[in-house]
């Protein structure tokens, strides 16, 4: 069985139709959407008759464009080891990929450009399904609005003849709650809340979805999976990576905005819902908006005195020496951008009150490592009160999302001999030991759910508002200046102050 590259749960045919990729040179194209398709390809999950149009502003041939992406698919593979290689291109099937792409040049703001769009769109036959589009949205974020509103204005979102028109939009969903708001009006103006795909790429990869499966598939965890078994939670997406060649965007975004309302709140809100009454994409999605809307709102001091931000200062990333972040290319000499963040969340219902949700994400740091960890409550411990075990050791559960993707639990053992000693001892499940995972880039299962509309894996409107509503007052309060913002050495753990922030609790952080 192959894990990283199955896509969904459905069994059925995908139907026939077109896709069509805005921002076809771009970085996300070359990097994860190609090879994301070649990899559907293998598993012959794209229709027999697909059709691929790819939009860009350099006028140039097709061939060219192909030789390009094929360029960057072989440097792709040969990244040994990196996370997305897929060991050696299959001619047969890059070529499925390659051979069926179109180009269309222009300037995405230009009426002519939809108006040639829609003259190739034309020449798929709509009786065989050619009459469906997807559309995907990988540009800047600025033109999301733009393309949506001249995709209206040129009819290319209008449903006829039983065809679909579908829009894959990707990250970032607006910089606030005001500019989502917005761009969910714009987007919703032209197509239903149906035929919109917000992207999270973080819902793509194999270990978040487990963790619905995990929770709602076994009957051993829901019942503890509460206030009274659980004492807090961690989520840490820690990052070795720096802020690389995105200066001018990362300055202007800092890791609150580019991690937190999208990427971390998936993992807790997959973590706490409720259980859904099916896998539905609403059912989903509704659980997880209750989620959301239970958290207890963060304001004025409550934002000082429940969230840390700090900076890389210089230092060593795994004996690779980095500059300060202030010293990036891109990057404001006196820049209060933050590159790492803490906080500290309530869920405000009955199965979480009382216990506090900790997420912590960071640039630079020591270690790459995203994982879910809970702890669970100590027992009374009476029993061992006057032994050398009366410092329980926690039971913790971790859901190892990346890297070395798994589920641990460690508990107590007594430890042998004459003594009552009890140690750490952990029970651990790797996706690698069970299951034969080919490399996959997260993108594969997204596009192909989009193909035959299941909106499980994508954020709905009201998902999105709500995670900007739940951090807009702390982009309030610090871009009104207030709060410090730390310093820490890059290759480190993270600032001092977001040890302060679990030790006020009487808690602390798991190393990275
Ligand atoms: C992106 C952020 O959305 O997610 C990046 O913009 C971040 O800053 C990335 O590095 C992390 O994703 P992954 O899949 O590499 O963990």
């Amino acid at each position: 069985m192959e894990t990283n590259v199955t896509v969904s749960q459905h069994l059925c045919g995908v139907p026939q139709c077109t896709l069509v990729i805005f921002g076809i040179s771009g970085d996300l194209t070359h990097r994860l959407l190609m090879p994301a398709l070649y990899n559907l390809a293998r598993l012959k999950r794209l229709p027999k008759d697909f059709r691929i149009i790819g939009v860009g502003r350099s006028a140039m041939a097709v061939e060219r464009l192909r030789d390009d992406l094929t360029r960057s698919m072989q440097d792709f593979v040969s990244e040994q080891g990196g996370e997305a290689s897929v060991g050696g291109i299959d001619q047969e099937f890059w070529d499925q990929v390659v051979r069926r792409l179109e180009y269309v040049s222009g300037h995405i703001e230009d009426v002519a450009t939809y108006e040639k769009l829609s003259q190739l769109l034309k020449g798929s036959k709509a009786a065989s399904g050619g009459g469906n589009v997807l559309f995907y949205l990988a540009v800047a974020a600025q033109f999301f609005g733009p393309v949506v509103k001249h995709l209206g204005k040129a009819g290319l979102a209008r449903e006829e003849a039983g065809a679909w028109r579908r829009i894959i939009i990707e990250k970032p969903f607006g910089r606030d709650l005001q500019s989502a708001r917005a761009l969910n009006r714009d987007v919703l103006a032209v197509f239903r809340e149906e035929q919109v795909f917000r992207i999270d790429h973080f819902l793509g990869k194999e270990t978040v979805q487990n963790i619905m499966a995990f929770r709602f598939g076994n009957g051993l965890f829901e019942p503890i999976w509460n206030r009274d078994r659980i004492d807090h939670v961690q989520i840490t997406v820690a990052e070795i990576v720096g802020v690389e060649r995105r200066g001018v965007f990362y300055d202007a975004t800092g890791a609150l905005r580019d991690m937190v309302p999208n990427h971390l709140f998936q993992l807790f809100t997959m973590l706490a819902m409720e259980p859904p009454i099916s896998f539905e994409a609403d059912a989903v999605r509704d659980k997880k908006q209750e989620v959301l809307m239970a958290v207890r709102p963060l304001s004025g001091e409550a934002v000082l005195r429940e969230t840390v931000r700090a900076q890389y200062a210089e230092g060593t990333v795994r004996g690779r020496a980095v500059r300060s972040y202030r010293g990036e290319p891109n990057v404001a000499a006196a820049s209060r951008t933050e590159t790492y963040v803490a906080l500290r969340l309530m869920i405000e219902n009955w199965r979480w009150a009382g216990v506090p949700f900790y997420l912590r994400t960071g640039k630079a740091l020591t270690r790459r490592n995203t994982e879910i960890a809970i702890q669970f409550k100590q027992p009374p411990l009476a029993l061992f009160r006057d032994t050398a075990a009366a410092d329980c050791i926690p039971n913790w559960l971790v859901l190892q999302i990346q890297p070395n993707e798994g589920i641990s639990l460690q508990f107590g053992a007594k430890v042998p001999g004459p003594d009552v000693r009890l140690d750490a001892v952990k029970m651990g499940f790797l996706y690698k030991d069970y299951f034969r995972t080919s490399p996959s880039t997260g993108y594969e299962t997204l596009i192909y759910d989009a193909m035959i509309g299941d909106a499980t894996l994508f954020q709905r409107a009201d998902n999105i508002e709500a995670g900007w509503r739940i951090v807009q007052p702390v982009l309030d309060i610090w871009s009104g200046g207030q709060g410090s913002i730390w310093t820490y050495s890059a290759g480190s753990a993270g600032p001092k102050e977001a040890d302060d922030l679990l030790a006020k609790d009487g808690r602390a952080w798991r190393p990275l």
